[in-house]
């Protein structure tokens, strides 16, 4: 096949992005297709048209890559690609949104609400600890955690390298205390549940992409009922969604609470495809290499 590999973009995430990128390539020329590379720019339309590939490899992540936008460009040029397509991946990119349509089926997660990020300077939104996040960002970028000791540190309002500096609105959550888990979903099937254990603070962007930073369980020692319960969660919301694929499912689990503790945070329907990323190690896990899942997501594709 000769396949074009979309990465980069301008999104926050562009760095990883261009890992995932670059790990898709390798393993898909290591099986012998043909690959074209193309960080994607504002010229990405033409190059695609010239490149004329069999399928292109999604390897995106935030906006415009995750929000639609590809997706809807790849649409009307008639070219097969990978990942959710464009209703879904609208709706998946934005947290409020996925509340919306998963909560009335029945999946738990935290009850949510959009905050003007000016009105913060005056007021918490919800009673401490509470989570600040933007809408549609990836990789923890712009997420905070306010406590009664401030946000890791800086008191509300007086943090200029806040998120509430950079973003508009936000959405605010109430903090779900515990443990913070994940579930990878390939096709019709949920791989695993990993436990992700950062070594301080929360599963942050650096946590998420320093090697040694965070420990990775998989499978995650928690009881079967809970990880059975997560991996159908997972399952559910990938199906509701419209997810093609794969897409992962991320949770944090209230142990005091037992099953009713645990509730859904998002689904990622771009996941990470760097040396680090849980998609990847899922995978390995059930017994599948990293080329092996990269031919399987194409296969989906076509
Ligand atoms: N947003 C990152 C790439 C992830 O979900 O893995
Ligand atoms: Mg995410």
């Amino acid at each position: 096949l000769h396949v074009a590999v979309l990465m980069g973009g301008w999104s926050s995430e562009r760095e990883v992005s261009l890992t995932s990128g670059k790990g898709v390539a390798d393993a898909l020329e290591s099986l012998g297709h043909k690959v074209t590379r193309i960080d994607m720019g504002r010229d990405v339309a033409a190059r695609l048209a010239e490149a004329a590939p069999d399928v292109v490899f999604n390897a995106l992540h935030g906006c415009p890559g995750e929000d639609g936008t590809v997706q809807g460009m790849l649409d009307l040029m008639g070219l097969k690609y990978t990942h959710s397509g464009l209703a879904t991946s609208v709706i998946a990119i934005d947290k409020q949104l996925t509340k919306n349509e998963l909560i009335p089926h029945g999946i738990r997660m935290p009850g949510g609400m959009i905050v003007a990020s000016e009105s913060l300077y005056a007021r918490d939104p919800l009673p401490r600890p509470y989570v600040l996040k933007p809408v549609n960002e990836g990789s923890s970028v712009g997420v905070a955690i306010v406590t009664d000791n401030g946000n890791y540190g800086n008191p509300i309002g007086r943090d200029v390298e806040g998120p509430w500096k950079h973003f508009d609105t936000l959405l605010a959550e109430p903090f779900i205390k515990g443990r913070e888990l994940t579930v990878a979903v390939l096709g019709d099937r949920a791989l695993a549940v990993t436990e992700l254990q950062p070594k301080s603070g929360f599963y942050d962007y650096d946590s998420k992409y320093t090697d040694g930073l965070t420990l990775h369980i998989c499978p995650a020692q928690i009881p079967a009922e809970i990880a059975s319960s997560a991996m159908a969660m997972a399952l559910k919301a990938h199906h509701v969604l419209g997810c093609r694929g794969t897409s992962r499912s991320d949770f944090r689990w209230d142990e005091e609470l037992g099953e009713a503790g645990l509730y859904l945070l998002e689904v990622n329907t771009q996941p990470g495809m760097t040396p680090l990323s849980l998609v990847p190690e899922q995978a390995k896990h059930v017994g599948m290499s990293y080329p092996q899942l990269v031919q399987r997501i194409v296969e989906e594709a076509l």
